[in-house]
């Protein structure tokens, strides 16, 4: 098969649409199912502290350099480094990271499963058929055609949106569900705030225990979680980014995206822990922590069947925004290298990425002898994608954009000039995010 270097001619319609279906990419479940279970395990203020620095040296830089590559490529991730760098094999980070979506987009479609039938049992009402959530949650994972129903049903709805295109597919799906789930997850905040004995949660969440400082394995997780939750390291934000006009400023439109990510974080932490801790309930349940303990608080609150509604709808809609942009990697890939149409390639790709995320889904019914170190075959996607392969494909990110590309390139490309901001980032790529990365590796290692 003859392979193109066309350049890629869909756009976004505008600035506010590529911010939108950024801001949706970013903000999934890893900023409410996974910030509020992450942060729970790891003693909250502390964690948070550690992971908003990492925010803004680590995260923040690499958003920068992918929509910079991106936008100045106009191209797939793997075309892209091969333009920007053709004398060393820098397109494997390209290719690493359209595989790395395969695995992210599989076990992602999992939870995302979990959500909706959540979703449609808070709205139909049987959600509250039970009175011990640890056995509802249980029984539903464990059985096979059901989940992998669900799952089914979250990879269509997102393939249907991919297929659609840039303009009519992602951006304007995402013009839809953006404002809503911002105003869901404001109003769950401040009802979660009226609760009895809410400031006992946001003392977990703002007030720091110095001694979980000196623990590594908060270092590790608050980097995973800091990749995850912004959705870096796997070229989604460089897709993206090729489908941007010139003329817009890369670096104010990064932190407008991260900022929106971060807030929607702290939003739902605000949502979850004061409502946790008003119940008298553990916050460090692990990935349990929003499908068995917030349904049996939704049952104690006043309201809280439409609480659990606007929850779990607010769960389905971030992710669904979030797997948009995970399959758009592979796609724009598939389009350009095999020259297809998008509707061909996205609905082989959504078929093949659920297959690879069935194990993940039935890690708990016909897999369920599989796991490593108690951890299910989906935690260990999960542990692995987070801990593991974003860090990964973020350090060869940031080390192309730091050294790899050329420093005047990467100046011009990013829109930072000569300025003196524009130094300082590539001092976060070329030194900080590398090395703190390398650390936390290093030291969660060491502590095991
Ligand atoms: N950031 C999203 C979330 O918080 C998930 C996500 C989107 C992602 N794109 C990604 C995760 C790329 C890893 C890599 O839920």
């Amino acid at each position: 098969m003859p392979e193109t270097t066309d350049k890629i001619t869909e756009q976004w319609t505008s600035r506010g649409g590529f911010l939108l279906a950024a801001i949706g990419s970013a903000a999934g479940l890893g900023n409410i199912w996974r910030f509020s279970y992450v942060a729970g395990e790891n003693g909250g203020a502390s964690f948070l502290i550690i992971y908003l620095l990492c925010i803004l040296l680590i995260g923040l830089p690499i958003v920068i350099a992918e929509i910079s590559m991106g936008r100045n490529a106009q191209c797939d991730a793997v075309l892209a480094f091969r333009l920007a760098n053709p004398r060393y094999p820098w397109h494997l980070t390209g290719g690493l990271a359209v595989a790395g979506c395969f695995f992210i987009l599989g076990f992602y479609s999992v939870i995302a499963g979990w959500s909706l039938k959540y979703f449609f049992g808070a709205l139909s009402g049987s959600l509250w058929d039970t009175d011990d959530y640890g056995d509802y949650f249980s029984e539903f994972i464990s059985q096979p055609v059901e989940s992998i129903s669900w799952q089914l049903m979250m990879m269509t709805l997102t393939v249907g949106v991919v297929a659609g295109g840039i303009r009519k597919g992602i951006e304007a799906a995402n013009r839809y569900l953006m404002p809503v789930l911002g105003i869901i997850v404001v109003v769950l905040a401040a009802y979660s705030l009226t609760l009895d004995g809410a400031t006992k949660g946001l003392a977990f969440l703002f007030a720091p225990d110095w001694e979980a400082f000196t623990r590594p394995a908060v270092y590790i997780a608050a980097v995973g979680q800091a990749f995850f939750s912004l959705g870096i390291g796997m070229a989604i934000f460089l897709t993206y980014g090729a489908y941007l006009g010139h003329g817009h400023s890369i670096p104010g439109a990064a932190a407008t995206i991260v900022a929106g990510d971060t807030l929607l974080a702290l939003f739902a932490g605000l949502a979850i822990f004061p409502a946790v801790f008003s119940f008298g309930l553990n916050p460090a349940q692990g990935p349990e922590l929003a499908f068995i303990t917030l349904p049996g608080l939704f049952t104690l609150m006043p309201g809280g069947e439409l609480i659990a509604i606007l929850f779990f709808g607010l769960l389905v809609g971030a992710a669904l925004t979030s797997m948009f942009s995970i399959l758009e990697v592979p796609v724009a890939y598939f389009m350009r290298r095999f020259n297809l149409s998008r509707r061909t390639v996205t609905v082989s790709l959504g078929a093949t990425i659920y297959a690879v995320g069935l194990p993940a889904s039935l890690g708990y019914s016909i897999f369920k002898s599989i796991n490593l170190g108690n951890r299910t075959i989906l935690e260990i996607y999960d542990y692995a994608i987070s801990n593991f392969l974003l860090p990964v494909g973020g350090i060869a990110m940031a080390l192309f954009v730091g050294w790899g590309w050329g420093k005047s390139s990467a100046l011009r490309a990013s829109d930072f000039n000569n300025s003196v901001l524009g130094k300082f980032w590539l001092f976060c790529l070329r030194f900080i995010a590398p090395i703190f990365i390398g650390l936390a590796f290093f030291g969660a290692s060491l502590s095991k």
